[in-house]
């Protein structure tokens, strides 16, 4: 699929702070350095589109890309990044928190949640917080789809153990054995495909 165009256009904080031209959306929600950039720069062949930081925990806000503007396959991808559950005064991870379950259950144009999570490590603490917020709060019809990132460290493969790690986490928060399970690399380009069947979600009505 071709990417003709993509462009930075808002940082949003809260609820009231979101796009108000709308658009179909899909997010990519992970811990911080699990390759959230990294993947958007990946699908959409750019080299340095979404800023990829050398310090954890940089991108407090949803940023906002706009990809294909002024085409009738444009939409959003944003960059949701997953709050230091270090670093972050308390109230602050709570705001950012309330904001996250807000977003999931009322933003009617969000189409594909993309969880991304470091294939060397499998689900954490905050993954499983993570996915406890799709089950509360995510509206019925969006798709959820789990990204096991940075292949390239595993030679490409993901372990069998591994992906019943992800499944167990999966039918502990009540969320279907279903979720696809995508492998990628921003390194090889490894699962670029596959993303991409799921962000056409998005783009075709
Ligand atoms: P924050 O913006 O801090 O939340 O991080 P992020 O999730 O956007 O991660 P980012 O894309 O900045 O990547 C973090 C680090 O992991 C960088 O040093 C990347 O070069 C590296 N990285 C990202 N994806 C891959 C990958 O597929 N393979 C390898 N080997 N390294 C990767
Ligand atoms: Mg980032």
């Amino acid at each position: 699929t071709l990417v003709r165009s993509v462009d930075f256009v808002a940082g949003a904080v809260s609820m009231e702070t979101l796009p108000t031209r709308m658009l179909p959306e899909v997010c990519f929600i992970g811990r911080s350095n699990v390759g959230k950039s990294s993947l958007l720069n990946m699908v959409c062949n750019r080299k340095d589109l979404a800023y990829v930081s050398k310090r954890p925990g940089k991108t407090q806000q949803f940023n906002y890309f706009l990809v294909n503007d002024k085409t009738k396959s444009a939409f959003y991808m944003v960059d949701v990044p997953g709050v230091g559950y270090a670093k972050v005064p308390l109230a602050e991870k709570s705001k950012w928190a309330s904001f996250f379950e807000s977003y999931l259950a009322q933003r009617s144009s969000l189409k594909v949640v993309f969880h991304l999570i470091d294939s060397r490590h499998g689900p954490l603490a905050q993954d499983l917080m993570t996915m406890e917020a799709m089950r509360a709060s995510l509206r019925p019809g969006v798709q959820y789809v789990i990204i096991l990132t940075k292949a390239d460290k595993k030679d490409g493969k993901v372990s069998p153990s591994l992906k019943q790690q992800v499944a167990d986490a999966l039918d502990a928060h009540q969320l279907k054995e279903t979720t696809p399970v995508l492998v990628t690399s921003a390194v090889n380009r490894l699962g670029r495909d596959e993303v991409w069947r799921y962000l056409r979600l998005a783009v075709i009505k």
